[in-house]
């Protein structure tokens, strides 16, 4: 098979696992979700017919080694994300991982001078218990346990979750990688506009910003619609309405700053009720911590001075201070000349996206490279890749296996 042709079958294996969905018509994806079960099976299947021996570990991580012949050999990690956000499109993460196997498929079997791991991380959006990265960071060994008592909608613990899947938290050392590592790399769409609007179909990741998230409650008092005068109101949506206008301003501000209010709920919820409670998500991002971590302080004094005029209360739980995170100088080189060998360039760019190798990094060299997706468009259901990016990712991992086995000496 030719690259385009393994990368029309990358394409219609995504496609396929964007069907296994908690909504029917949508790709929405979470942590141990039952269409995770589907995913895992699937994936598993061409792992296996790759010639790797696959499990699935403590934190629902699938994992598939393609072994080397010496047990003594290291072994590079190749990884990305299975979960989802809520209506996704079918690359973000889930490219990543059917592209590392592809890359072992166009081995045809031979063998290589060390293990190569596949990744599928269980998650990294944090959708379902609002905390991001708990699969990478288990294999990074940096999960904080008290996360194992979060619960989600409908109540369920993290624990409960990994029991439910028929896996066991006290087990989640398990997951944390074996060294000796190589390090970990991670294919993965832009999810922005740049290789769209160079025209480029690939760039080398050198480092991916920062983020913060905080969950925000206003809190005042539901009353009713009809009677309540304006003036005594104590309106917990329409102050939380005056505050995300602050996060915009914000933003907008200050060069380089994303801020997003991207999850609201106002309580009790009806058209007659004055607004009791609401509760917002914030995230916000920026390469330069001290601008982000700045910027968090003018938002959260913003919400307390709008809340003490408004009589409201505010709760500030802070759910991430994630680092700007660089990518790994030996990576970078080994990944910029395997696309430069390939006949794709050279570019290099940041990640405005979170990404697992940010956590990986902690713990192994980590480097990602990025693919041009359509308009820029992501975290959408139209989110789309071209195939001869696809073939041209796959290129360049190849190659970029060959610039491993020249330089390791292993
Ligand atoms: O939110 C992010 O940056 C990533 O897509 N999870
Ligand atoms: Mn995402
Ligand atoms: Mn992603």
């Amino acid at each position: 098979m030719t690259s385009l042709e393994h990368a029309g079958e990358v394409i219609r294996r995504c496609r396929q696992l964007a069907e296994c969905s908690e909504v029917r018509g949508e790709t929405t994806r979470t942590f141990l979700s039952k269409p995770m079960r589907d995913v895992h099976s699937r994936l598993a299947g061409w792992m296996a017919a790759a010639g790797m021996t696959v499990r699935v570990d403590a934190a629902g991580n699938l994992r598939g080694v393609y072994s080397a012949a010496s047990n003594a050999a290291p072994t590079l990690f190749i990884g990305s994300h299975l979960d989802t956000v809520p209506n996704a499109g079918p690359f973000d993460g889930v490219l990543g991982v059917v592209l590392g196997v592809a890359i072992l498929e166009m081995l045809d079997g031979g063998s290589l001078p060390f293990n190569v791991e596949v990744l599928g991380f269980s998650d990294e959006e944090g959708v379902r218990f609002g905390v991001p990265f708990i699969g990478s960071k288990a294999f990074a060994g940096s999960f904080d346990s008290s996360v194992l008592a979060r619960r989600d909608a409908t109540g369920l613990s993290v624990s409960d979750a990994i029991r439910a899947y028929g896996l066991d938290p006290a087990r989640l050392g398990d997951a944390q990688a074996a060294s000796p590592a190589i390090g970990y790399i991670e294919f993965h769409i832009e999810q922005g506009p740049v290789l769209d609007d160079l025209n480029a179909p690939l760039a080398v990741v050198d480092a991916i910003v920062g983020q913060t998230r905080v969950d925000v409650a206003m809190t005042g008092m539901a009353n009713h619609a009809g009677t309540t005068p304006m003036q005594t109101r104590r309106d917990a949506l329409a102050g939380a309405a005056e505050w995300i206008t602050a996060v915009e301003r914000e933003a907008a501000a200050t060069h380089g700053l994303v801020a997003t209010v991207g999850r609201i709920h106002a309580e009790p919820g009806a058209g007659n009720v004055i607004p009791g409670r609401c509760d917002l998500s914030l995230d916000v991002r920026h390469a330069d911590d001290g601008v982000r971590r700045t910027a968090v302080e003018h938002l959260a004094k913003a919400a307390r001075d709008i809340a003490s005029r408004r009589k409201l209360d505010v709760g500030w739980e802070a759910r991430l201070d994630q680092a700007t995170v660089a990518m790994d100088g030996g990576l970078i080189s080994s990944l910029m000349r395997a696309v430069e060998e390939a006949g794709f360039g050279s570019r290099h760019m940041c990640s405005g996206a979170g990404h697992d190798a940010m956590i990986v990094a902690a713990r192994m060299p980590a480097a990602m490279l990025f693919l041009r997706c359509e308009k820029g468009i992501s975290h959408h259901p139209s989110e789309s890749v071209r195939e001869e990016d696809v073939a041209a990712a796959l290129e360049a991992g190849r190659r970029f296996l060959d610039v491993l086995r020249q330089t390791l000496h292993v």
